[in-house]
């Protein structure tokens, strides 16, 4: 059977991941999060203390990226890949709200998408791959067979957000949770390079009123008719 690319791209905690991997997995296709990527990178400044409170050294991140090495490490009792920064699985560590606080910023860096960009488009050059982010269908894969677009309002998405991270423990308030997905919104659609956007032959999909089942639904029926 034919082998195609699917972009996903859209607001943060619009679901674009779990429709993504539940995509790959029904289709035995790769599954890339970009995100996590993206991430790792913001991960790694702070962990070598380029981030602190009010203060961002940006170039010294710049003259470290050699030294970032990213790779997804497929874990067959979750079925799907997990992230890995220098050889350690950071998946859990990236998906704090201290990592969500800084990651847009980090995600400005012209140099820092110019290293992840080459990196996700190695990873799907011979298609068969599922990949959501912001800048998939614009960017990385201008050519995929398939771009969904995925919105939601910034309320349904921080109440998502909110409970996800209550259930892994992490104490948060709905306001904070609120506050950084609207910031996010803001720098992500409004940076230079590679601002989110629908690509002009993107589906849209509001997702604030659709089942999880129903909006999988809904983009398979699309897939077979593609395929
Ligand atoms: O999907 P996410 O919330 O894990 O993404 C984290 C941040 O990374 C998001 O605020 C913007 C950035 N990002 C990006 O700029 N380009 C991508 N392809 C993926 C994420």
């Amino acid at each position: 059977m034919k082998k195609i690319t699917i972009a996903i791209d859209g607001y943060s905690s619009t679901g674009k991941s779990t429709l993504a991997k539940e995509l790959a997995k029904h289709l035995g296709y790769i599954f890339v999060d970009t995100g996590a990527m993206y991430r790792a990178v913001t991960l790694f400044a702070l962990d070598n203390k380029f981030i602190k409170q009010d203060f961002f050294d940006q170039k010294a991140l710049i003259e470290n990226l050699p030294n970032i090495n990213l790779e997804f490490q497929f874990n067959k009792d979750f079925g799907f890949a997990e992230m890995f920064l220098n050889g350690d699985n950071v998946e859990k560590q990236i998906r704090t709200i201290q990592v969500s606080s800084y990651v847009s910023q980090v995600a400005t860096i012209s140099e820092v998408r110019e290293k992840l960009v080459e990196q996700q488009q190695e990873m799907g050059k011979n298609k068969g791959i599922v990949m959501d982010g912001r800048d998939i269908g614009t960017v990385v894969f201008p050519n995929a067979e398939l771009k969904i677009f995925m919105t939601a309002s910034a309320q349904t998405r921080a109440q998502r957000r909110f409970d996800e991270l209550q259930s892994k423990g992490d104490e948060v308030t709905f306001e904070e949770v609120l506050k950084n997905v609207q910031d996010r919104d803001f720098i992500d659609t409004n940076r230079l390079d590679s601002p989110l956007k629908k690509a002009e032959d993107a589906i849209e999909i509001d997702n604030s009123n659709l089942s999880r089942k129903e909006q999988y639904n809904i983009v398979l029926e699309i897939i077979q008719e593609l395929l």
